[in-house]
């Protein structure tokens, strides 16, 4: 794949596929340490066919974005809650983790390195970076891995649903992305697995994407696609799935603060069951790729409900919306701690 040409890009019209930039952070760790890491141009990983990802599925990544703010700088949202639930990933998959400090300098390496990539501001484009770990020593039998390799790589990328924050329909999924005790709290690449048949079913049927159930009973709502669900109630409390089978999302967090602290919301984290949608005047999916997408209707059975509309966005979404994406893009003031700048 030709390298990407900055100079070449339609800041305005980007979508979300991968582009092989100059550079990329790479570390490996072997003999019990990790390796000095460093800033490489060489974007293909070495790989033994027995490497444990490969076969047994041991690696975890994460998702979040560079921005770009009106006076030229270049910004992290959050970059410590990344590497946080890389932490958790790790543990989880019995792999080692990599120092949260050398996360967030690693990922500002990248971004620094690669600033030519993030779109000027008032595009709404954004510096997407992919940070991974994975198993990648080799081993037949079903253990964790003798070495690992942890690597940041980013590219510049614009709405995740295509027509961003215009609303867009979901449907329900007969399938699970995780179980209660699995792995559905951890980014791991075997809910995405699990997930490419559902969401493929539901691109079919001409939906955004699909929306899990509980794993147990599929009476509750669980995540839309590769985002968080949230719901305004009609007496304004901001309402999003609490299950252990779902990915902590850090936007939903961020937006559970907003709402109560910058919009005066109600807010609670509890059960969303599928047959008591009536409660809530608007809804949306968020997430670092899909910001927030507004939903216009969730079908289940067969049946269609309606939130706030299917082209237009309902006015607390879009409150929420523009609160969060000011912080990001640094027009509106942050809560302390949630912004880093990369210089
Ligand atoms: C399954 C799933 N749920 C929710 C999210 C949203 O999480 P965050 O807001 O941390 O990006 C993501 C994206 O990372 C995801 O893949």
């Amino acid at each position: 794949m030709a390298k990407a040409d900055a100079s070449k890009l339609d800041w305005n019209n980007l979508g979300f596929e991968y582009m092989d930039l100059p550079y990329r952070y790479t570390a490996h760790w072997k003999d019990g340490a990790w390796q000095d890491g460093g800033l490489t141009e060489n974007s293909t990983l070495p790989l033994s066919e027995a490497a444990v990802v490969l076969h047994y599925g041991q690696g975890a990544f994460e998702g979040m974005k560079a921005y770009r703010t009106p006076d030229n700088k270049i910004q992290l949202f959050r970059p410590d809650r990344n590497a946080a639930r890389l932490k958790n990933s790790a543990e989880r998959l019995l792999m080692p983790v990599f120092p949260e400090d050398k996360f967030v300098d690693a990922v500002k390496q990248v971004v620094k390195a690669n600033a030519d990539f993030v779109p000027p501001y008032g595009t709404g484009g954004t510096l997407y970076i992919r940070p991974l770990l994975i198993g990648s020593g080799a081993t037949i039998g079903v253990h964790a891995a003798p070495e690992y390799i942890f690597t940041v790589f980013a590219m510049p990328v614009g709405s995740y649903f295509k027509g961003g924050m215009t609303p867009v329909n979901f449907t329900t999924s007969q399938y699970d992305r995780a179980a209660h005790k699995g792995t559905g709290q951890s980014k791991v690449g075997g809910n995405y697995a699990a997930s490419l048949l559902p969401g493929d079913n539901a691109h079919k049927d001409g939906f955004a994407d699909c929306v899990y159930l509980d794993p147990v009973n599929h009476q509750k709502i669980e995540e839309v696609g590769s985002a968080n669900f949230f719901g305004i109630t009609k007496d304004n409390v901001f309402v999003t799935p609490k299950s252990p089978s779902i990915l902590p999302s850090i936007t939903k967090y961020s937006l559970l603060w907003l709402a109560e602290h910058r919009l005066g919301l109600g807010t609670e984290e509890g059960d969303v069951y599928i047959d008591q949608l009536d409660r809530f005047k608007e809804a949306g999916a968020c997430g670092t790729a899909a910001v927030i997408s507004p939903i216009g209707g969730l079908e289940h059975n067969g049946k269609l409900h309606v939130f706030y509309g299917e082209t237009e966005v309902g006015p607390v979404t879009k409150k929420l919306y523009d609160e969060l994406t000011g912080i990001q893009f640094g027009t509106v003031e942050a809560p302390e701690g949630w912004i880093q700048v990369v210089d």
